[in-house]
């Protein structure tokens, strides 16, 4: 099985009323955690590649770690460009293997957003790789850019079939209350998804495949691990998972999780050198983050997602 476009995976998520996980990647031990865990459970996959992942790894060592999982496992997996900036970063992604890139041009004007997204939907198409435009900004975190509550807003439905129609894009990620990081409701807060902002999209839109991002839960047993362990996180809320599923059972075809990894494998590690201060190998603190990072797949693969047995 090489790696696969997102193309069929979101045909039958959308008729089938599951979503594919986005998970990003940064080291060996993400990929196998996360390939291992959709092998389990024989689900399709999103692995995806930020630009902060490619300035930490490379783009090489991760395209061939992407390689040797779909060698491994057999798995579908496509590879995927996470909020590609510019036109140069999506190019240089496509020329550089991968199935799937994201132009996120939701900082720009309508227009301009418009005009970069056109861009590179010509140049990937021409290669065969598909693009994820974004239209509505999430608040949070995502390497060196903040976007602060007052500069986030939803998406405006009534702009989304003229910005698919003049872009070509292939998928579509909107805002509906996901946001980037660790803190996304305030403890006490209600979280709240516009669903009727979603339901708006897809009438609009039939057929047509949506994106979630910033749709980590924030699981409170690892927050809780890691600060047991020496860690001082505040108190933060994710999205909950039934919300998601939810999500999953209407237009939504892939939700992107990054954080949720995050805390497994630092909760692991914190939690591993705590009991073991004279362990040193990194294969001792790394298996019990690569165990976390499976376990934690597997359940949004099966609670969140809906996608296990859908090979
Ligand atoms: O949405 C952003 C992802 O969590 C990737 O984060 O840009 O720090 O690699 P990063
Ligand atoms: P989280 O920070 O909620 O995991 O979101 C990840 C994401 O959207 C990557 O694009
Ligand atoms: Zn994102």
């Amino acid at each position: 099985m090489p790696i696969v476009t997102s193309t069929e995976m979101f045909k039958k998520a959308y008729a089938g009323g599951y979503a594919i996980g986005a998970f990003n990647v940064n080291n060996m031990e993400i990929v196998q955690g996360i390939t291992e865990a959709a092998k389990e459970v024989e689900s399709p996959l999103i692995l995806q590649v930020s630009a902060g992942a490619r300035k930490y790894a490379k783009h090489v060592y991760l395209m061939k770690l992407i390689e040797a999982a779909v060698e491994d496992t057999g798995l579908p997996i496509c590879v995927h460009l996470d909020h590609g900036a510019d036109f140069d970063i999506c190019k240089s992604c496509v020329d550089g293997g991968f199935s799937s890139v994201m132009i996120d041009g939701s900082s720009r004007s309508f227009e301009e957003n418009i005009a970069v997204t056109r861009r590179v939907v010509e140049y990937a198409h021409d290669h065969g790789v598909v693009v994820e435009g974004e239209l509505g900004r999430l608040e949070g975190v995502e390497d060196d850019v903040k976007v602060s509550a007052a500069d986030s807003s939803y998406t405006d439905p009534a702009q989304v079939e003229e910005f698919v129609q003049r872009t070509g894009v292939d998928s579509l990620a909107i805002a509906i209350g996901t946001s980037h990081g660790a803190y996304k409701f305030k403890p006490g807060q209600k979280p709240q998804l516009r669903f009727d902002i979603l339901e708006e999209v897809s009438r609009r839109l039939p057929g047509f495949p949506i994106v979630l991002h910033g749709s980590s839960s924030v699981l409170p047993e690892y927050v809780e691990t890691v600060n047991r362990f020496g860690g001082s996180m505040p108190d933060a809320v994710g999205i909950p998972e039934d919300m998601l599923r939810q999500a999953a059972k209407m237009a939504v075809c892939k939700i992107n999780i990054d954080s949720d990894l995050r805390l497994g494998f630092t909760a692991a590690v914190r939690q591993h050198l705590a009991e073991n201060p004279s362990h040193f190998d990194p294969r001792q603190y790394l298996t019990p983050a690569r165990d976390n990072i499976r376990e934690i797949v597997k359940r949004k693969i099966v609670k969140v997602l809906g996608s296990d047995h859908k090979i």
